[in-house]
């Protein structure tokens, strides 16, 4: 019989995803785990943000502040679109294993998360988002935050990259959106930014475990 060729690093099980980014953010203040999303699922959720860009439902993000769109575009350049259950299966799938995400953090941290919301995001060349931390001052419901990438062979020079800054590196450290790549940290402390990419469009899901 046939057998498949040994592959040199068995994928990781779903649990252990988890963990990885869980320790990942008590060391370092942040996880990253490649490959949280299989390449298919990354393909299919690109397609999908690339059919609701079509169809112009990305709309401008804000910022959680009252400024005007010009000031606002200058913070954060990306088009959001929030993602729903019950609308699109590759949706669902990524938000039955977000919610595994959510059990895994009540069992094990004891996080008490009760909600969470996602949303898909284009950032056009040149876009950026300005050093920030994603729980507002007047909300404080959003406690971890997951994002995930969905671009082909992102390469460094593609620029586009995460810079986060933990306390133990205040220079920061960068982060590339390469597809199928998750970083997870705490909403409140950790202070990061999005670099504009160079020629490329920058496609991504981010959001927020919260507690209500
Ligand atoms: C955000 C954010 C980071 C990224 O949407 O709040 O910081 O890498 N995104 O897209
Ligand atoms: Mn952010």
């Amino acid at each position: 019989m046939l057998q498949p060729p040994p592959s040199s690093t068995p994928p990781l099980s779903s649990h252990d995803k988890f963990e990885q980014l869980i320790e990942g953010m008590l060391e370092n203040s942040y996880g990253v785990c490649d490959d949280f999303l299989d390449p298919t699922l990354v393909k299919r959720l690109k397609v999908r943000l690339q059919t609701l860009h079509n169809t112009q439902e990305m709309k401008a993000a804000g910022t959680g502040r009252k400024t005007g769109f010009r000031e606002s575009a200058e913070i954060r350049g990306d088009v959001i679109h929030w993602l729903e259950a019950g609308v699109d299966v590759a949706d669902n799938e990524l938000l039955s294993l977000l919610q595994a995400f959510v059990s895994h953090l009540n069992q094990t941290c004891f996080a008490g998360i009760n909600a969470q919301e996602f949303h898909f995001a284009l950032y056009p060349t040149g876009s950026r988002y300005q050093r920030h931390l994603d729980q507002f001052k007047s909300d404080t419901g959003r406690i971890f935050s997951l994002v995930l990438y969905l671009n082909d062979a992102w390469q460094e020079t593609d620029g586009g990259q995460l810079r986060v800054y933990p306390s133990k590196h205040p220079e920061g450290l960068d982060i590339f959106p390469q597809g199928g790549r998750a970083v997870f940290f705490r909403s409140d402390q950790l202070e990061h930014e999005v670099i504009p990419s160079l020629e490329r469009e920058r496609m991504s899901i981010t959001g927020w475990f919260k507690k209500r």
